[in-house]
């Protein structure tokens, strides 16, 4: 028997091509299908894995470029039957047993903004529009920037109040965002109109309106002749625009250590509108807290060189949940982070 030679292989695959090209030709269902695909691939007996035995018994020099041809051949083969196989699929109005029905279908998914951010935006839009710039700052904090910057003694009770996750003695997930503002009073003098989104920390067990970690959004002020009823005038004119003309808005006075006075704005809970003694949302009260606000103390401006007796400035602080909790009617605020699509996937069109 003559030995197998390059030309006696570059003939057989050429002879396998055209036979297969005419088998494939003639195939008209899955029976044929699978027996065609199974003489020219099957791992052990196959068309392909015979040629490729062949190779160990060429010259070394010959066995790259004859190499290089069966897998053409290998490759045209399974794209052609790759066609057929779709093809008689659809030709059969069925699917064939190798497709697993149970497996959720084929489809590209397009992302949607959260609704957090979504209500952030719109913040940071109405705010723009009204000449306030963003300014951000870093999540883990100094207890300088977080506390006694912003007039928290060491010991201060009022502390309390913020239920702080400690790094160590000196650092901390902030709690608010106000640190932001002491950073930017420290490298901008007045005038100073500016409002600042971001995350934040709390030591708070989740429930309907709360969670550990929350976003704000911060605002201040700092000019001369600022007064307390621009304070209200504006953040009036800034719910409103959120929430709509018609929300009803209550100020109440409040405490913070870094504004005096202080004032907290509620609004009616449009969760049950004051209906429902029951009210998850507002307890029963028909009024649910969302912001913070104040004249900056004057031991703050001092803080960071800024002289109260020519300056003055109000700041407030409000969390994104909460009113987007409000703006889109959602009575649970931990949807938000349960990241379940089709809860998040209905706000992308507002
Ligand atoms: N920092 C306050 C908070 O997190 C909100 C606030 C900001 C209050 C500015 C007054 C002025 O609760």
């Amino acid at each position: 028997m003559p030995s197998p030679t390059k030309d006696s292989l570059r003939d057989d695959v050429e002879r396998s091509t055209r036979e297969f090209d005419e088998s494939w030709a003639k195939i008209k269902d899955e029976k044929s299908f699978r027996a065609l695909r199974n003489r020219y691939l099957s791992r052990k007996r196959g068309v392909v894995t015979l040629l490729m035995e062949r190779l160990g018994s060429l010259p070394a020099e010959s066995r790259p470029a004859a190499g290089q041809l069966i897998n053409r051949f290998k490759k045209h083969v399974e794209e052609k039957l790759q066609t057929l196989d779709k093809g008689l699929a659809a030709a059969a109005g069925s699917v064939s047993p190798a497709v697993d029905l149970t497996l959720p279908g084929r489809q590209d998914y397009r992302g949607a903004a959260h609704p957090v951010l979504l209500v952030q935006k719109q913040i940071e839009d109405i705010f723009r529009s009204m000449g306030y710039t963003v300014e951000q700052g870093p999540d883990i904090e100094t207890d300088y920037y977080n506390f006694e910057a912003l007039n928290f003694p060491p010991d201060h009770p009022a502390r309390d109040d913020w239920d702080t996750l400690y790094i160590n003695d000196k650092l901390l997930l902030r709690t608010h965002t106000s640190p932001v503002q002491i950073r930017v009073m420290e490298r901008q003098k007045p005038p100073i109109r500016i409002i600042n989104p971001g995350r934040v920390f709390r030591k708070e067990t989740s429930d309907p309106t709360h969670l550990p970690m929350f976003y704000q959004v911060e605002g201040l002020v700092v000019d001369e002749g600022v007064t307390f009823a621009h304070l209200k005038g504006t953040l009036e004119y800034f719910l409103k625009r959120l929430l709509g003309e018609k929300i009803k808005l209550r100020f109440r006075p409040s405490f913070f250590p870094f504004t005096e006075p202080s004032a907290e704005v509620d609004v009616e809970c449009v969760i049950c509108r004051g209906k429902d003694s029951d009210c998850r949302t507002c307890g029963g009260s028909g009024w649910k807290e969302i912001l913070g606000s104040g004249m900056v103390h004057p031991q703050v401006l001092k803080n960071v060189n800024i002289d109260p007796e020519k300056y003055t400035g109000w700041a407030f602080g409000m969390g994104v949940e909460r009113l987007a909790q409000f703006a889109y009617n959602i009575p649970d605020m931990r949807f938000f982070y349960e990241n379940d699509l089709r809860f998040t996937r209905q706000f992308h069109l507002k």
